[in-house]
């Protein structure tokens, strides 16, 4: 509503493009990069920037580099006077640009402020970036994307992180007591939402508590080759494309052991109707 009320004035003042200008409030835009967690290391792209806020004050307050992308010359020309006025002039840059047309994989955090449809259609792209970039937007969300994690402060602040794609059928092979432990794993998908089970020779196949975050994986196999021993299997490890690696422990407490393990991908799609 606020956005409505606020858009018709500034409508009749500056051209209408996908999203008009509305300006994050300046709380509203440090939780964004708080909660992003921006820091020295990372390039902001805001995507529609306004006058700018956003990608100074990633530079000013966190250290960032900036970028902003945005189609109206006279809101590029104010940014460029904020951005010398703030003295980040050397760590800012604003491009006149259809942000539907600009490569953003550079992108370590994205941020935007737009409209549901443009959220929507901006989707599938932002799920082609390298995992681990974070998304972070004012008001509106990526519809059925559900955030990593979302925060109230005035207004509605979400988080997503792009996550790795991991759908399809491994190979898991680890080195825990009596001998090397293998067992194919399947992997369904939704955005970072998990689901899926572990194939071993002649035991039950349970794949518990699976968690996708950015390219951090998480998962517990049961390992029940001795009945009198049974015991979870707590993987955590990183994927890069087709190889996932990492540490698991087997057990809990004193009983704790830690062993390196690593899965390889062997087909794109679970195998049909095997469990
Ligand atoms: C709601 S404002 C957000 C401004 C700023 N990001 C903020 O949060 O304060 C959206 C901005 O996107 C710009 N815009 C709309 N469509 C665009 C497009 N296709 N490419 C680049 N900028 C666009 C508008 O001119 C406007 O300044």
């Amino acid at each position: 509503m606020l956005f409505a009320a606020v858009a018709i004035p500034l409508f009749a003042q500056s051209q209408f493009f996908d999203v008009p200008f509305v300006p994050t409030p300046q709380p509203v835009v440090d939780e964004m990069l708080r909660l992003a967690g921006v820091g020295p290391k990372d390039v902001v792209y805001d995507l529609g920037s306004g006058d700018g806020r956003i990608v100074i004050s990633a530079a000013r307050k966190f250290g960032a580099q900036g970028i902003g992308v945005e189609l109206d010359n006279h809101l590029i020309y104010q940014s460029e006077e904020s951005a010398r006025q703030a003295e980040v002039l050397d760590r800012v840059k604003f491009l006149q640009q259809d942000f539907f047309k600009t490569d953003f994989s550079q992108a370590t955090v994205i941020t935007l402020y737009l409209l549901p449809p443009v959220m929507k259609r901006l989707r599938e792209r932002m799920l082609q970036l390298k995992p681990g970039t974070r998304l972070v937007a004012h008001d509106f969300d990526f519809d059925d994307w559900k955030p990593d994690r979302k925060v109230t402060i005035r207004k509605n602040v979400f988080l997503w992180i792009v996550p790795a794609r991991v759908a399809g059928r491994w190979q898991v092979r680890t080195g825990v007591p009596g001998g090397e432990y293998a067992f194919d794993m399947e992997l369904r998908q939704k955005y970072q939402d998990l689901d899926g089970f572990a194939r071993q020779e002649g035991l039950p196949g349970g794949l518990w508590e699976p968690k996708l975050e950015g390219d951090r994986i998480s998962f517990v196999v049961v390992d029940s080759r001795d009945r009198d021993s049974e015991a979870s299997l707590y993987f955590q490890g990183r994927v890069a494309g087709e190889v996932m690696e990492g540490d698991v422990v087997r057990g809990v407490g004193n009983q704790q052991a830690k062993f390196k393990w690593r899965a390889v991908k062997v087909a794109d799609k679970p195998a049909a109707g095997k469990r």
